[in-house]
C-alpha cells in the first residue's frame, strides 16, 4: 500500500482525495489519498516524515503552496511561479507546480492551443502567476489585467522573462475583451457565496471567444451563464482542478491518468 495525500490548512472540504483516489481505483493500484491539515510552522516536519514514512507524493494547497519553496527542491517552472502544489519523492523530496499545466490541458481538452493565441487574465494571486508563465512559455500574447495594477505590473515583469507579456487595468476592459481569443478568469470572483459577481459581462464580450473560469464552486458561474449567453464558449474550473490532479498523477506514478474517471469524481461531489 502506497500513501498519498494533500496538506492543507483547511483542507478538509479538498476535492483531491475522492479524485486521486477514483483514480488508484479505477486502474487497480494499490494506494490511497488522505486530506491532512498541517499549519505553514508544521510544513517543514510534515514533507519530511511523509518522505521518511514512504508516501508516493503529496499534494500542497492554501496557505502552504509559497512556504513549500524554501523545503523542497524546486523544479523550474515552480521556482519561477513561486509556489509548489505537488511534492514528489522519487528522487530526493522534489517540488513541482501543476496548477498552470492544469489551465493549458483543460483549454487543450476543448480543442483550444495556446500558441500565438491572445489571451486576457484576469487577476494577479497565485493562481494567476501560475497560469501567466505557462501560457507566456507556450507561446500566448498575455495580458495580464488586475483591480490593483502594480501587482499585475510586477507579474507582467516576472513573466517577461520567458515569454509575450503585459499589464493593464480593469479600465480599458471592454476594448480588451474585444481584442483577446482567450479570457481566463483567475480571481475569486464568483466563487460561492458571491455567486452574482462577475468582473466581465456578455455585452463586453464576443461570439468569437472562450471564456475561462478557474473557479468551480458553483460550477457554472455567473462569467459562465454570461459567456453562453454570448454566445462563447465557456470552459469551467472544474478541468483545471482535474489537470492539475492529474499531472501530479502522471509525475508521482508514471501512469497515464484516468481523466474522465477523476472528472466525474469531482462533478459528483460538487452536484
Ligand atoms: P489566489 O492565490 O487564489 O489567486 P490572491 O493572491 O488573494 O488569491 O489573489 C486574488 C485575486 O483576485 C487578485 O488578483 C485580486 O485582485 P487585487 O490584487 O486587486 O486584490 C482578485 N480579486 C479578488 N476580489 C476581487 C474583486 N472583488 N474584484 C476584482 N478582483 C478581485
Amino acid at each position: 500500500m502506497k500513501l498519498f495525500g494533500v496538506l492543507g490548512d483547511p483542507v478538509s472540504h479538498s476535492l483531491s482525495p475522492a479524485m486521486h483516489n477514483a483514480a488508484f481505483h479505477a486502474l487497480g493500484m494499490d494506494c490511497e489519498y488522505h486530506a491532512f491539515r498541517v499549519s505553514q510552522d508544521n510544513l517543514r516536519d510534515a514533507i519530511h516524515g511523509a518522505y521518511a514514512l514512504g508516501f508516493g507524493g503529496l499534494n500542497l494547497t492554501i496557505p502552504l503552496k509559497e512556504k513549500a519553496l524554501g523545503i523542497v527542491k524546486p523544479a523550474e517552472l515552480a521556482e519561477q511561479i513561486g509556489a509548489v502544489n505537488t511534492v514528489d519523492f522519487r528522487e530526493g523530496i522534489v517540488g513541482y507546480n501543476t496548477d498552470g499545466i492544469g489551465a493549458k490541458m483543460a483549454l487543450e481538452k476543448r480543442g483550444i492551443k495556446v500558441r500565438g493565441k491572445r489571451v486576457l487574465l484576469l487577476g494577479a494571486g497565485g493562481a494567476a502567476r501560475a497560469i501567466a508563465f505557462q501560457l507566456a512559455k507556450d507561446g500566448a500574447a498575455v495580458t495580464i489585467s488586475n483591480r490593483t495594477i502594480e501587482r499585475a505590473q510586477t507579474l507582467a515583469r516576472d513573466v517577461s522573462r520567458v515569454g509575450s507579456t503585459r499589464a493593464s487595468g480593469f479600465d480599458d476592459l471592454k476594448t480588451q475583451i474585444q481584442d483577446c481569443d482567450i479570457l481566463i478568469n483567475s480571481t475569486s470572483v464568483g466563487m460561492f457565496p458571491q455567486v452574482s459577481e462577475t468582473i466581465v459581462t456578455s455585452d463586453m464580450m464576443h461570439r468569437d471567444m472562450v471564456v475561462f473560469d478557474i473557479v468551480y464552486n458553483p460550477v457554472n458561474t455567473r462569467l459562465l451563464q454570461e459567456a453562453k449567453k454570448a454566445g462563447a464558449k465557456a470552459i469551467d474550473g472544474v478541468m483545471m482542478l482535474v489537470y492539475q490532479g492529474a499531472e501530479a498523477f502522471r509525475i508521482w506514478t508514471g501512469r497515464i491518468p484516468p481523466v474522465d474517471v477523476m472528472e466525474k469524481a469531482v462533478r459528483e461531489r460538487l452536484k
